[in-house]
């Protein structure tokens, strides 16, 4: 069995820096035409001429004769001005900035505060139509760690789109029922990326195996009822939910130990992913939908001219994949098979 799909685009995407960019980047390049690349580099990327030097050396790291175009965003701070927002729409490869919450998630110290702090910035966004991606999570202690996404919902998303209801958002990997009912019922300027592991694992997946942190990532793996419940959007066909993989690599040594970050690697599995899980409710007829025609929509980009050929047959996953000069990456399926191969 074959299945050929415009060629996808990665709509949520973390390509880090400098050695770790180079081992990374061809992964998706493979796969994707073009990827939405974060920004929560260390430091963040909070400007449109720190992303254009940040862009640069993404396209000096991408290997010769492979083709790839790197879509950036900003990293909002609390200080972050409505001016910059001109220069973004003026830069044309700035397509969005990020709403990290202050303490959400891997390097967010730098992250909003209070979402009151930058609301004339956002102002502005909705004005010139910039999308605001969304790490939709609660950071107060006193929230369950798994409700911090629905409560997010609540005390902050219905609030900003009260104010400013014509303002694009993404809300970016989301893993409940809750968020997938509330995009679902949102304007046409909301939506949702949706990852491969949020749509294959449960949290279950949190304490199975000999290296369950490396099922480790925010927002946390959820029960079965929510990704059952991701499951249905990504496969309805409704153009507001599209692949994101979140892509996240973590050199093996500090997420096992010193920091044991958030974050799992998927990019070198980063569309056969999502053929499995939408082969496993008989939906394979969506995946172009979700994974190459949604995203493009929503960002106004047309969809790319090429096409990828998968074939259902299994592929062995590496125990671990070269990173860095003194540490590995530890990939999704490490040691375990694929279902689908990606043909040249
Ligand atoms: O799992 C995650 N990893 N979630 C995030 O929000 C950040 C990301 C990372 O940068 O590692
Ligand atoms: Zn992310």
């Amino acid at each position: 069995m074959s299945l050929t799909l415009i060629r996808p685009d990665d709509w949520h995407l973390h390509l880090r820096d400098g050695a770790a960019l180079a081992a990374v980047l061809p992964d998706t390049a493979r796969r994707f035409g073009r990827a939405i690349v974060m920004p929560n580099l260390k430091p963040p990327v909070r400007t449109v001429e720190e992303a254009a030097a940040y862009r640069e050396r993404i396209l000096a790291a991408l290997p010769a004769g492979m083709s790839f175009e790197p879509l950036m965003t900003l990293y909002l701070t609390d200080v972050t001005p409505p001016e910059e927002i001109a220069k973004v729409k003026a830069s044309g490869f700035v397509k969005a900035l990020k709403l990290y919450p202050a303490g959400a998630t891997t390097n967010s110290d730098a992250g909003v505060t209070d979402i009151n702090k930058v609301l004339p910035t956002l102002a502005e966004m909705a004005r010139q139509g910039i999308p605001l991606l969304v790490h939709g999570e609660v950071t107060d202690p006193s929230v369950d760690v798994f409700d911090r996404e629905a409560v997010f919902i609540e005390r902050v998303m219905k609030p900003l789109l009260g104010k400013l209801p014509d303002l694009k958002v993404v809300f970016e990997h989301i893993t409940t029922k809750q968020a997938a009912n509330f995009v679902w019922s949102a304007g046409a300027n909301v939506a949702a990326t949706i990852t491969a592991h949020h749509l294959l694992l449960n949290r279950n997946a949190l304490f199975q195996g000999a290296l369950p942190q490396h099922h480790y990532c925010l927002p946390v793996l959820k029960r079965e009822l929510h990704r059952e419940a991701l499951m249905d959007v990504a496969i309805s066909g409704n153009p507001r939910f599209f692949l994101g993989t979140d892509s996240a690599p973590h050199a093996r040594g500090i997420k096992q130990t010193l920091c044991g970050c958030a974050g799992i690697y998927t990019a070198h599995a980063g569309i056969e992913l999502y053929a499995e899980a939408f082969e496993s409710v008989n939906a394979l007829d969506r995946l172009e939908g979700f994974a190459s025609r949604f995203g493009p929509l929503f960002y106004g980009l047309p969809a790319n001219a090429d096409t990828i050929t998968l074939v259902k047959e299994p592929v062995a996953v590496p125990a671990e994949i070269p990173y860095l000069a003194d540490d590995v990456l530890v990939p999704m399926r490490a040691g375990e098979t694929v279902a689908w191969r990606l043909l040249d």
